[in-house]
């Protein structure tokens, strides 16, 4: 305890700007993780697991907000709206930067409405199917899509979510167009892939892998460079034939824009000790995702790695042509 408090004050001392009476006893309230999916899913999972850690080391609860809808656009917008005042707190990931240009209209610029904190986690997404599903290998997995197209059903998390994003790279890159499924967050979705209500989904490690292991669907590939050590006998999608083939997903917290710096140094520390806890990283390595490495804790890394996505993610929707149609 002693520990984290002078954390918390050191990182208010290193805080170049020196921020009105509120941030000098900050927190002294509980404060609202929003969690722009539905409960029991993946970015919930790594929600609760940090804020957990951020609330013992702040001092103060962090509750967990489910605010699920329109691929995390909802959640989003409610987090944009915001005071500014480091009480209300988002955890986002690719979604946040696709929808900037998935979505016509958004109730928020995704540019300027926030103030990154840090980044979270980072790993990659696993392609599975319900248990019978059939296929005996990646490549043959790979096949039935392309012979099937829209027989086969694809689970998602709404346009925009990491499950949706891999979709439509996939279909993209097997050249045959799948039936999706939306739900409002892949926890659903893979209770529904579990009871063969749907085919298949691609989902972020942590939540797929678990299922995997335990026979409840059947894993095909992941959608990493290299295969995970957790799954280890599937293969890469590029291995399975599709060239070129990777997806990497992140998350990280945001608070609304204009929350006072000394504010957002002391969440980022808070953050920090959170993905250094010893207990965090093994849960995270076992769902086959890592911590980033200490040079890009910070929240200006955060913010480039921000702009960068939007702007990957600007060039993908302007080359496939997809939209949310909103
Ligand atoms: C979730 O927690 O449901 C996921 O973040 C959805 C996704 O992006 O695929």
């Amino acid at each position: 305890m002693r520990i984290t408090r002078r954390l918390l004050t050191v990182a208010l001392a290193l805080s170049a700007v020196s921020g009105p009476a509120l941030a000098q006893s900050f927190p002294s309230r509980p404060i609202t993780l929003i969690v722009p999916f539905t409960a029991g899913g993946p970015t919930d999972a790594i929600a609760r697991l940090v804020g957990q850690s951020m609330s013992t080391t702040l001092g103060q609860p962090v509750v967990i907000e489910n605010v699920a809808g329109a691929g995390g656009t909802v959640g989003a917008a409610r987090t944009a709206k915001a005071e500014p005042d480091g009480y209300t707190l988002l955890i986002a990931h690719v979604s946040l930067a696709a929808s900037a240009s998935l979505y016509k209209s958004l109730p928020y610029d995704t540019a300027t409405a926030f103030e990154p904190v840090g980044l979270v986690n980072t790993g990659p997404m696993v392609l599975a199917a319900k248990k019978d599903f059939g296929p005996p290998d990646a490549k043959a997995f790979l096949a039935r899509l392309k012979q099937d197209g829209p027989k086969v059903t694809i689970a998602h998390a709404g346009v925009g979510s990491n499950a949706h994003l891999c979709g439509l790279l996939l279909q993209q890159a097997i050249g045959a167009k799948l039936t999706e499924v939306a739900y409002r967050g892949t926890g659903p979705a893979m209770n529904d892939l579990v009871g063969g209500q749907v085919d298949i989904l691609c989902d972020q490690s942590t939540n797929g892998v678990p299922q995997i292991e335990a026979k409840t669907v059947r894993g095909y590939a992941v959608t990493s460079a290299k295969r995970l050590d957790v799954v280890k006998e599937l293969p890469t999608l590029q291995e399975a034939g599709l060239p070129g083939f990777e997806f990497t997903l992140w998350h990280g917290l945001y608070a609304p824009k204009g929350t006072p710096a000394p504010i957002v140094a002391a969440l980022n520390a808070a953050l920090r000790t959170a993905v250094a806890d010893p207990t965090i990283r093994s849960r995270f390595a076992a769902g086959g995702t890592e911590v980033y490495p200490e040079a890009e804790l910070t929240p200006a890394a955060h913010q480039t790695r921000l702009e960068r996505e939007i702007a990957t993610w600007k060039d993908v929707v302007a080359k496939t042509g997809v939209s949310a149609g909103n």
